[in-house]
């Protein structure tokens, strides 16, 4: 092999950062100046979602969620980094393809129940409202939605009709109307109690399941982590943790949480460690065979002997 081989070699198997995610966040950054006060509310963000997979982001309140939503909901564009959801870079599309993205690829779903819903139309009628603005016609799906997701009764009813979690159900009908390949959702059981919540996410499980559709809710409540395959922490607007769910030998589910490894090697600790070992500022890092250790930076007691 020459060296020219090698060089093209190298190049071939390079992989490209989450070249086959479903959205995909690269070091996103988001500034709101506001009378000359700058916030940063998301920091070099690192996000990638595989298709079909059912996530919630899970942060305190003012941690960048629905910063982050109103991006990859393509309303809201951010300052610097990459955003790419099916395939669209939503940080480069015309204004022709950011309505046609809204439209046609993502789904939205709002915290306030009163905002999903036009309050003068049925439930049928609300569904039918984004396929005609889309130009699609199948007189059975908005029927076959709320089916679905167990609000056939409401069909006929308006919003002030239903409960809550009904308006929240007929709302994840809503943003499935156009057959969307992604479901955002901002604290969509925030109005609820826990009853209804189950519901409410027991519909976006099925719409996940049922369509292939990638979700993605976030919330403030890490509850959901029961709800959802997978539970990202956001901190500070950057994601910092990650809670897998698996079933293990026994049936039982078993939660593990991993840290987030960023690009360049970052890596934020949780607070309760740092706190309980009174870790501040500076860190002394050991490498070992198989792992890393993280001391605190005062003289070893050793070396004090
Ligand atoms: N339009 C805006 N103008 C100025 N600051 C904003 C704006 N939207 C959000 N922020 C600020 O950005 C940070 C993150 O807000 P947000 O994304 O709403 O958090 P969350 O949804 O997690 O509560 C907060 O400090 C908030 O005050
Ligand atoms: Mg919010």
């Amino acid at each position: 092999m020459t060296y020219t081989d090698l060089a093209a070699e190298a190049v071939r198997q390079k992989p490209v950062f989450g070249e086959h995610a479903h959205i995909l966040c690269d070091n996103l950054v988001r500034i709101f100046k506001t009378d000359g006060v700058e916030v940063v509310a998301l920091q070099g963000l690192d996000l990638l979602i595989d298709r079909g997979e059912l996530v919630a982001v899970v942060g305190a309140s003012g941690s960048g969620k629905s910063t982050l939503l109103n991006i990859l909901s393509g309303l809201d564009v951010p300052t610097a980094g990459l955003a790419r959801v099916a395939g669209t870079d939503l940080l480069t599309m015309s204004g022709r393809d950011r309505l046609k993205y809204r439209r046609e690829t993502v789904g939205f779903i709002w915290q306030q129940t009163a905002r999903n819903l036009i309050p003068y139309l049925s439930s049928l009628e609300n569904i039918r409202l984004p396929m005609r603005f889309a130009g699609k016609r199948d007189r059975k799906r908005p029927a076959e939605l709320l089916d679905m997701l167990g609000v056939a009764h409401c069909a006929d009813r308006r919003p002030a009709q239903m409960s809550g979690g009904e308006q929240q159900r007929v709302a994840i009908a809503v943003a499935l109307a156009n057959e969307p390949q992604v479901i955002l959702a901002d604290e969509p059981t925030g109005e609820l109690d826990t009853e209804t919540s189950a519901e409410v996410f027991g519909a976006l499980r099925r719409a996940g399941s049922e369509f292939g559709v990638t979700v993605v809710i976030v919330t403030h409540d890490p509850q959901v982590s029961e709800q959802v395959d997978r539970t990202i922490g956001i901190r500070d607007g950057r994601t910092s943790s990650e809670t897998l769910r698996r079933v293990g030998d026994s049936g039982t589910v078993i939660a593990e949480e991993y840290a987030v490894l960023d690009r360049v090697g970052r890596l934020q600790l949780p607070r309760n460690f740092t706190s309980a070992l009174n870790l501040e500022r500076r860190v002394r890092l050991e490498l070992e065979r198989d792992h890393i250790g993280v001391w605190p930076d005062r003289p070893r007691e050793e070396d004090n002997e």
